[in-house]
């Protein structure tokens, strides 16, 4: 079972490919042509404005809220009801520590707002967070996998892990398209086809 898409794909795996490609591609524009320098940091229209940039030649629900509910593993996101009051709420927590920073994104990956395409976009508008806010960046070529997805297992009931990670990567080279380059490159590595693995409830 593949999403429906703009590109007509009805096979998994050169979807996922394509997906890859096409939006690894326009999160480096992201930062090239300074559309992140312009959003508001930790707001969810900045979210929106990232995930419809990344997906907007892929998917039509690019920038959209989900209407279904979905799961990854035995962890059911938000359910799809109760997204706009989460959301309205996540958008108010502080951001101006490092702990808060991390602690709201850990909800906004509980609210998982989109269909598919929450991880891609929801780092880098952690990133764009910590880079606003700290004048740090995080360098995720640091950052192994498997630790990374162990860790966001465990987010929603403990924080801990994932601030030990994101902690030991923080970088002050807040400027470089090497670093972002690489690190869109690494992160996206952290899933794979396994991206496709949320279930619709
Ligand atoms: N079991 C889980 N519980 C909570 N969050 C998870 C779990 N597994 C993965 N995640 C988070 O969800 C992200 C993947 O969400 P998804 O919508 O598929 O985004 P993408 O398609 O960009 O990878 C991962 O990067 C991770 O941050
Ligand atoms: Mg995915």
């Amino acid at each position: 079972m593949t999403l429906e898409n703009k590109l007509g794909l009805t096979n998994f795996a050169e979807l996922a490919r394509e997906e890859e490609k096409l939006s690894k591609k326009k999160a480096l524009a992201l930062f090239e042509n300074g559309i992140l320098d312009q959003l508001e940091a930790g707001t969810f229209p900045a979210l929106k404005e990232i995930h419809k940039y990344l997906f907007d030649e892929i998917y039509d629900f690019a920038g959209e809220i989900r209407s279904v509910n979905i799961a990854k593993g035995n962890f059911r996101f938000v359910p799809f009801m109760y997204l706009s009051a989460a959301l309205e709420s996540i958008e108010k927590m502080p951001q101006t520590t490092f702990d808060e920073i991390v602690e709201k994104y850990v909800e906004m990956n509980v609210a998982h707002p989109f269909r598919e395409g929450n991880g891609r976009s929801t780092r880098i508008w952690l990133d764009h967070m910590f880079k606003k806010e700290l004048q740090k960046v995080v360098d995720w070529t640091q950052i192994n996998k498997e630790d990374y997805l162990l860790a966001m297992e465990r987010s929603p009931i403990k924080d801990i892990e994932i601030k030990h990670l994101l902690k030991s990567a923080l970088i002050e080279d807040t400027n470089n398209r090497e670093v972002y380059k690489k690190g869109i490159n690494h992160s996206y590595y952290y899933e794979g086809y396994a991206t496709f693995k949320t279930k619709e409830l």
